[in-house]
């Protein structure tokens, strides 16, 4: 594929690039840019963050899992473009000398780079921002306190890159350059993706490559043929009605916690640990569906929910409700061809809480996630929906749990004698997160845990369930 973007402030035109050569290497191996590290080559330490500004604006990136063709049309910022050219300091990197934020320094640069990208977005949830740059030297304390201190500097005029769209327009005819992507490499219009796919029905499709990088840098896949969604602007809408939210699959996490901020604070809440700042600015909510995984996020707020789940293959729609997409582990109900369009969720569902228990807080897949949508009526269960991911082979419903609760007396005796349902509806693994009793036990204890709330019982008497 040919690409063109902008790097450290200067276009860079590659001709014949590999769709899945990463942009780490090219800027290690091909440009000498070594300020950007590779520690887990895998999207969790940060050693190798990169800011990326295209039309939705400036996002730090993991650079790793990052395939060179998803840059076309962007502006890249290496830690080597955070410094104006005369070797002026950014704010951020004066901040962490006069705050002795950097021990061994190789966690250094990417902590500049988040950093660089929080104070030009105006962004001083600086726990958040820094959550996806792990230091193995504990320097967090000063490095926090450089992220405060440069918050109050002004941006530098070099940290901002032309807008992507200005480029764009330089190049009227299509592609950067005037130049197409060969044979539906990275179609524009949804009708395209249908077709391409429909013609090449065993290419990967590549949304944000929080998986699929993974394939290629750890499992050292060769993927032939490629079809790259991020150019697709139509999946990534979300349409609002007075009743519902259709997220297009294409829609990043970042994006999504920002729509369900107000109307599912939970759900919200349970998005800002998904993984890091750098993993919600690449990964789609289509992505996380689409891998089937049993332990992905989203699905078990969104069975909860009653998502709709909207797929396409060529001209053909069709709709089904998201717990039905997921038949098996690793089997879902996806025709060849046919690709995950949106997903509808209803906008108002007061009694939504989604708890996500991991080892770590921040930056960790879930040993357990469950999302309970319970509705209550005169002091009786009008409605129970409830889900996991981490229970089964697949995200799945807590049926039997739903029967116990639902037309029964909200009360405490009700919610555990539904807890004692819970091993009717799962027989979890063992694996090395969690035991199979431990996650029964946890899961059991969500649905407690949502009782005291909803009953404004402090959660530091929360009782573990025999
Ligand atoms: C460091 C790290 C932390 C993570 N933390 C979490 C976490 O906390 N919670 C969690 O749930 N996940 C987590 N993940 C997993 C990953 O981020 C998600 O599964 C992600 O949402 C996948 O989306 P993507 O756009 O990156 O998908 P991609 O990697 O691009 O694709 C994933 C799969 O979906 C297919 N696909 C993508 N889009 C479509 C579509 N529209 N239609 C059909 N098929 C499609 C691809 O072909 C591929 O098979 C993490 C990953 C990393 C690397
Ligand atoms: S090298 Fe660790 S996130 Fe990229
Ligand atoms: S300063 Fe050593 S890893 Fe961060």
């Amino acid at each position: 594929m040919d690409i063109t973007f902008l790097l450290n402030g200067e276009s860079v035109e590659l001709r014949n690039v590999s769709p899945t050569a990463t942009l780490l290497d090219w800027l290690r191996d091909t440009r000498g840019l070594t300020g950007t590290k590779e520690g887990c080559n895998e999207g969790d330490c940060g050693a190798c963050t990169v800011m990326v500004t295209d039309a939705r604006g400036a996002r730090a990136l993991n650079a790793c899992i990052l395939f060179l063709p998803q840059l076309d049309g962007c502006a890249v910022r290496t830690v080597e473009g955070i410094s104006a050219p005369d070797g002026t300091l950014h704010p951020v990197q004066q901040a962490m000398i006069d705050h002795h934020g950097s021990q061994c320094g190789f966690c250094t640069p990417g902590f500049v780079v988040s950093m660089a990208v929080a104070h030009l977005n105006g962004d001083t949830g600086h726990d958040d921002a820094l959550a996806g740059n792990l230091c193995r030297c504990t320097g967090y304390a000063p490095i926090i306190r450089a992220a405060q201190a440069a918050t109050d500097q002004p941006v530098p005029a070099w940290i901002k890159d032309t807008p992507p769209a200005s480029l764009v327009q330089k190049y009227p005819s299509g592609g950067l350059g005037g130049r197409q992507p060969p044979s539906g490499a990275a179609p524009e219009t949804l009708d395209d993706l249908a077709t391409a796919y429909a013609a090449r029905p065993d290419a990967t499709l590549i949304a944000g490559a929080t998986d699929v990088g993974l394939w290629v840098t750890k499992s050292l896949l060769d993927l032939d043929d490629v079809i790259f969604l991020n150019r697709c602007t139509e999946l990534q809408q979300i349409e609002e009605s007075d009743d519902t939210l259709r997220i297009g699959a294409g829609v990043t996490m970042d994006r999504v916690l920002h729509a369900v901020k107000d109307l599912h604070p939970s759900y919200a809440e349970m998005i800002r640990r998904y993984g890091s700042a750098q993993v919600r600015a690449a990964a789609t909510i289509g992505g996380n569906i689409a891998n089937g995984s049993p332990i992905g996020d989203n699905p078990p707020a969104l069975i909860a929910l009653g998502a709709t789940l909207h797929l396409r293959a060529g001209d053909h729609r069709r709709d089904m409700a998201l717990e039905e997409f997921f038949i098996a582990y690793g089997r879902q109900d996806r025709a060849k061809g046919e690709f995950v369009e949106a997903v509808t969720i209803p906008r108002h569902a007061p009694g939504l809480k989604v708890y996500k228990l991991s080892k770590r807080f921040d930056q960790d897949i879930s040993a357990v996630c469950g999302a309970f949508n319970i509705s209550v009526e005169n002091g009786t269960v009008a409605n129970a929906r409830i889900a996991f991911g981490g229970m089964a082979a697949t995200p799945k419903r807590a049926t039997a749990v739903e029967t116990a609760l639902t037309g029964a007396e909200w009360s405490e005796k009700t919610v555990r004698g539904a807890m004692a349902q819970m091993a009717g509806d799962f027989t979890p693994l063992s694996d090395m997160r969690a035991s199979a009793d431990y996650r029964l036990r946890a899961a059991q204890n969500m649905l407690l845990r949502y009782w005291h709330e909803d009953q404004g019982t402090p959660s530091n008497v929360l009782e573990v369930s025999a």
